[in-house]
């Protein structure tokens, strides 16, 4: 059972907290956990377009989006679905949302770890028990997003500990939708995905605990983030001390 579960409805909203579960249901930590499914060996997430061009190279793809549409250059949008198969070993992936959000909360949390609905029961089972978590919600250009708050909703629902307002008004919400597309095709960001001719994302987004994949962020630099799919026992953190691995890397950066 984790020990405390509280819910930042906007990355604005992280405290300092054990582990962060960072969720943009629409599309980037859907994006995410499909290429580390699919046989990317690492996701580079970038704060913005800049960073992530400068990281173009041998072995490298670039993905994202600007206005939820891809961006000039690169190699995919942010749509899942074009990443289940992965001709190069690292994505670049930048995002207006998602991937600023997973930046903020590495410098919250001790450890980062990405959720999406579509592997919902494999971040069950890896948050640690006795963990102080916090599900961030990347919500959209600063401000709560009706997609994010479900997963969070279903993730409070599913874990133990004692719970903040936020987490227990977010566990309210999730149940009182019967099924996870009717959130998701409410939200304003699939209004957006319809008027642009990316209706299918929102249902393949939809679908629950699909992949057994658990994305952990691995180290920050700058507006990088570097997220992979380890085990706790490649993870060199992990082995060192459980909770303790982002918070060394942070007092490493800073020096
Ligand atoms: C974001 O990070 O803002 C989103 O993932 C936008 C999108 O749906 O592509």
């Amino acid at each position: 059972m984790t020990a405390s579960i509280d819910v930042a409805f906007t990355p604005a909203d992280v405290r300092d907290t054990g582990v962060a579960v960072v969720v943009d249901v629409l599309r980037a930590s859907s994006t995410i956990v499909t290429a580390l499914a699919a046989g990317w060996r690492q996701v580079l997430c970038a704060a913005d377009v800049d960073t992530a061009r400068e990281l173009r190279g041998p072995g490298r793809a670039l993905a994202g989006e600007q206005e939820c549409q891809p961006i000039e250059g690169f190699d995919y949008g942010n749509s899942p679905e074009a990443l289940q198969s992965a001709p190069e070993a690292e994505l670049v992936l930048c995002t207006t949302n998602g991937t600023p959000a997973i930046i903020a909360a590495a410098d919250a949390a001790d450890e980062v770890i990405v959720a999406a609905l579509l592997n919902l029961d494999a971040i069950l089972g890896a948050v640690p028990e006795g963990s102080e978590v916090t599900i961030v919600c990347s919500g959209t250009d600063g401000r709560f997003a009706l997609e994010d708050a479900y997963l969070a909703g279903r993730l409070v629902h599913r874990m133990g500990g004692k719970r903040t307002d936020a987490a227990l008004a977010a566990e309210q919400l999730a149940g009182s939708y019967p099924d996870s597309l009717t959130p998701l095709g409410q939200s304003a960001d699939a209004a957006v995905l319809k008027a642009t001719g990316q209706t299918a994302d929102i249902a393949f987004c939809a679908r629950e605990s699909v992949f057994d994949v658990v994305p952990r962020v691995t180290a920050v630099e700058g507006r990088l983030a570097t997220v992979g799919q380890i085990s706790d026992k490649d993870n060199p953190m992990d082995q060192a001390k459980p909770l303790l691995g982002l918070s060394v890397l942070r007092r490493t950066l800073s020096v």
